[in-house]
């Protein structure tokens, strides 16, 4: 599996693009700005897109879902079904024409190329917060960045369950290659190396009021 990391827009956001070469079948994770730039991306590297993947529904994480959408009768939005009450402005003004979103109840696995993508559900930043994982990376949108975590000072957002979702986070191997969803303190990182090194995730593996002490 290849990653294509797209620092867009003015909040220094990550899309990515994921695919696997074999098949050419590509993944766009949390399309927010610059859509052509994410096209262009795809149309030089000959990739179809066969998933349109949120992390989670916050507008710059999602922004430019319609122009994908709008340009493929195929494609659906994927989503946590928790954080849909985000976009129901979106939905009934028409936006993301009008197509069914796909909903996810955030442990599935996405059959994709010839591997798939583990959907991992990490609430606390927002309810329907989750992370994916494939091929020994995983994309944790805002639930952590690199020396960070997400905030959980939000409508809908819940700092014990942050906590608990980087305990499920702190679980995976620490070999696993960590791909944020802004770019706040550096662009990648491991499981291993923020063990070591988030304070959110030293606390948060020290105990709750500790964590808490810090998150809110
Ligand atoms: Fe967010």
């Amino acid at each position: 599996m290849k990653i294509k990391q797209l620092k867009l827009g003015p909040m220094d956001n990550f899309s990515y693009v994921v695919w696997d070469e074999s098949l050419n079948e590509a993944a766009v994770i949390d399309p927010a700005w610059q859509p052509g730039a994410i096209e262009e991306f795809l149309l030089r590297e000959r990739l179809a897109l066969k998933f349109l993947l949120l992390t989670h529904a916050h507008p710059d994480h999602a922004n430019a879902a319609l122009y994908f959408l709008q340009k493929d009768k195929e494609l659906a939005l994927t989503l946590h079904k928790e954080d849909t009450f985000l976009l129901e402005d979106a939905v009934s003004a028409g936006l993301f024409g009008g197509k069914p979103l796909r909903l996810l109840n955030g442990e599935e696995e996405l059959a994709f190329g010839r591997g798939k993508i583990k959907v991992i559900h990490t609430p606390g930043h927002t309810p329907g917060s989750v992370s994916y994982a494939a091929s020994g990376a995983v994309f944790t949108g805002d639930t952590l960045f690199v020396g960070e975590c997400g905030r959980a000072d939000l409508p809908g957002s819940d700092p014990k369950a942050l906590r608990q979702s980087l305990l499920k986070l702190a679980a995976l191997a620490d070999s696993t290659v960590i791909w944020p969803g802004h770019a706040y303190n550096g662009n990648t990182s491991t499981i291993g190396v923020q063990k070591e090194y988030n304070i959110y995730m030293k606390l948060a593996a020290k105990g709750e009021a500790e964590f808490l002490k810090a998150a809110v």
